[in-house]
């Protein structure tokens, strides 16, 4: 399998030295609008080859994934798709515009080809997505930070917001990623409620989701390490990048 990376940050550079190592997948190609970032990861790969730019990566590769931004998002998603290739998104964030969510849906659809969405900081997105099939009642996504994170200063543990994943968005897009999954794989993000709240005494980023329905009850928490390359970005969203990967070119499908 030839596989494209846009974006070689953070997550880019986990994926791309991780594929690096999977035998089923024989290139590698980047691609990155700056410069040093695409020479510094090409350097520690094996497989790797730079492109010019996105269209020529889609041109090349069977699976492209993006590890960018949102706008990465909005400019490849569709010539990708078109082109019949599968594409990982991890800036989940672009998906919250309906339109363009329904447009790459039905490209895919059309084009026989796959939109994977990793499950990011979070845990538990497999039980949501199952239980979602059999009445799912109330999706709750509580995420604590250090107030630095939130970018306040505050002594003092308080809730900075309480709404649902669709007005979170709109206040705090820094929690994004988070609640896209959570609302894809469950309730939407209307009826996705979200909790944010700013806690000094946190150390790391906490993310819990609180779930009932038909199937029970649900309760899955993570505190997040951050990654070594990129504090802002939790180390688990580059293993569960990784684990897409992984779970695209085995034969053995878990979960
Ligand atoms: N789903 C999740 O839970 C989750 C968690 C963490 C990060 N993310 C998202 O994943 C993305 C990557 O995160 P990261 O920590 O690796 O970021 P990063 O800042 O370390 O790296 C991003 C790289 O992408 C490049 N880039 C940005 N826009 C581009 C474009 N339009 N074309 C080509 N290259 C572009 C940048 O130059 C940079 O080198 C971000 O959008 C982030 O919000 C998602």
């Amino acid at each position: 399998m030839k596989l494209g990376i846009i974006g070689c940050g953070a997550i880019g550079t986990d994926v791309a030295l991780a594929a690096d190592d999977m035998e089923e997948i024989e290139k590698i190609y980047l691609y990155d609008k700056l410069k040093e970032a695409e020479e510094k990861l090409i350097k520690r790969l094996k497989k790797g080859e730079l492109v010019k730019n996105g269209e020529e990566l889609i041109e090349k590769s069977d699976v492209v994934f993006e590890a960018a931004s949102q706008e990465a998002v909005f400019e490849y998603g569709e010539k990708v798709l078109e082109k019949g290739k599968d594409l990982v998104i991890m800036s989940m964030g672009a998906l919250f515009d309906d339109g363009f969510r329904e447009k790459l849906v039905s490209l895919a659809r059309k084009n026989k080809c796959k939109i994977y969405l990793p499950s990011g900081a979070v845990c538990g997105i497999d039980g949501i997505a199952a239980a979602s099939i059999g009445g799912l009642h109330q999706v709750t996504l509580v995420t604590t930070k250090p107030p630095e994170s939130l970018g306040i200063e505050s002594e003092k543990r308080e809730v900075l917001f309480e709404g649902n994943a669709r007005e979170a968005v709109k206040k705090y897009p820094q929690n994004i990623n988070v609640a896209a999954c959570v609302s894809l794989a469950g309730l939407g993000f209307d009826e996705t409620r979200v909790k944010i709240v700013s806690d000094p005494v946190a150390a790391r980023i906490h993310h819990k989701i609180l779930a009932h329905g038909k199937f029970g009850r649900l309760r899955a928490e993570v505190e997040n390490m951050p990654n070594p390359n990129n504090p802002k970005s939790s180390y688990l969203a580059s293993l569960s990048a990784i684990a897409v990967l992984k779970r695209i070119v085995s034969p053995v499908q878990i979960g």
